[in-house]
């Protein structure tokens, strides 16, 4: 029997709780109008995991790191990263405070629950119920940590500390990511950090249920990120998969690594350094790759994604190709827009399986 879905009651774990063997008809994803999303063409590669021990100390090895990060960026949009400095303590406890956020009473939940942007803390299902072709079999909270900090007593008491002592953490990881990017793309390694890639954070907690009709279902559409970059913590379960040469590719856990990937801002910027300042890369280009994650009989699985972008307060500072690297012969292939509008744009859009890029057109 199928029950319907009120999310504000206790999310997508309510109807796990409530023992459902049917999913309810809102979770059907349409897979057949999509060849990529079949299950039945997932390859056995996987993402590079890159060390980045010593990358500090000794600069042969940076210089061996950074290439890795350049061609894992223009190959998968994608790679894991591991000693990066921070400690699988914290890493434990995040994903630890995850599980008592969406484990306490559904009542304490609900006095959280909201879809209203400006709240400074939002625990939901899916953000865009009402507006997305199908849910998703997962619940969420998320919270803007940058540049203006939420009030501790914002956060729930579960998961305050560890929520505030990781953000200060990603925070910091985020300035030595940056100049390893800025690195890759030939810049001065500071480039990127002066563009204020690392001045807006926000943090998004997942909570995916195990899922009596997984092959009916997503844990999470396709989608790229609209962000510079995002960084990932998983769990050992697994169900993120990226979209490389067109076939659905796990991104395996790996015990103490974070997965990074490129958002659409950076793609953006630097779609046209590729052709003119770096021409020995043409057409090998930072990609904002698509991903998703299926959902799995086995859960909950818990994951950890910081977004890395400018402020998301008001501001009108102008993002597109860079000014420097443009000409007659390399028009700009992309429009200059506010960061908000653009996320204004992404976020109203919904999971809707396409891309926000094409608001920059
Ligand atoms: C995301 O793409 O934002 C989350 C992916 C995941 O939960 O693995
Ligand atoms: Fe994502």
């Amino acid at each position: 029997e199928l029950k319907a879905f009120d999310d504000t009651k206790d999310g997508v774990k309510g109807l796990v709780d409530a023992s459902v063997t049917k999913i309810p008809r809102m979770f059907y994803h349409e897979f057949n109008k999509d060849s990529s999303s079949t299950s039945s063409n997932i390859t056995k590669l996987d993402v590079p995991t890159i060390d980045l021990v010593d990358i500090h100390q000794d600069p042969t090895t940076r210089k061996i790191v950074v290439e890795k990060i350049r061609e894992a960026s223009e190959k998968w949009g994608f790679f894991q990263i591991v000693n990066h400095g921070i400690e699988v303590s914290v890493l434990d406890e995040m994903k630890n405070g995850v599980i008592r956020f969406f484990e306490q009473d559904s009542e304490v939940k609900r006095e959280l629950y909201s879809r209203e942007p400006s709240r400074p803390f939002i625990y939901t299902s899916n953000f865009d119920l009402y507006n997305s072709p199908a849910a998703n079999w997962r619940d969420t909270f998320y919270c803007i940590m940058a540049p203006k900090s939420p009030k501790p007593e914002d956060l729930p008491s579960v998961c305050r500390d560890i929520i505030l002592e990781y953000t200060k953490q990603v925070m910091k990881l985020g300035n030595v990511l940056f100049e390893l990017l800025s690195e890759a793309l030939g810049l001065n390694p500071n480039y990127l950090n002066e563009m204020r890639c690392n001045e807006g954070h926000a943090i998004v907690c997942n909570y995916y249920p195990s899922c009596p009709e997984p092959e009916l279902t997503l844990g999470l559409t396709k989608h790229t990120d609209d962000d510079f970059i995002t960084m990932l913590l998983q769990d050992h379960i697994g169900g993120l998969q990226v979209l490389h040469e067109n076939s659905w590719v796990d991104v395996s856990p790996v015990p103490g690594a974070l997965v990074i990937n490129i958002g659409d801002l950076l793609q953006v910027i630097f779609i046209e350094i590729n052709f003119d300042a770096l021409s020995l890369i043409t057409n090998d280009k930072f990609k904002s790759v698509e991903h998703r994650v299926v959902a799995n009989h086995v859960g909950p699985r818990v994951s950890v994604a910081n977004f890395y972008s400018t402020s998301y307060q008001p501001s009108t500072r102008l993002y597109g190709p860079i000014k420097e690297l443009l000409s007659e012969d390399n028009p700009p292939k992309y429009k200059e827009t506010t960061v908000q509008n653009f996320v204004e744009f992404s976020m109203g859009k919904g999971l809707d399986g396409t891309s926000a890029l094409p608001y920059f057109k």
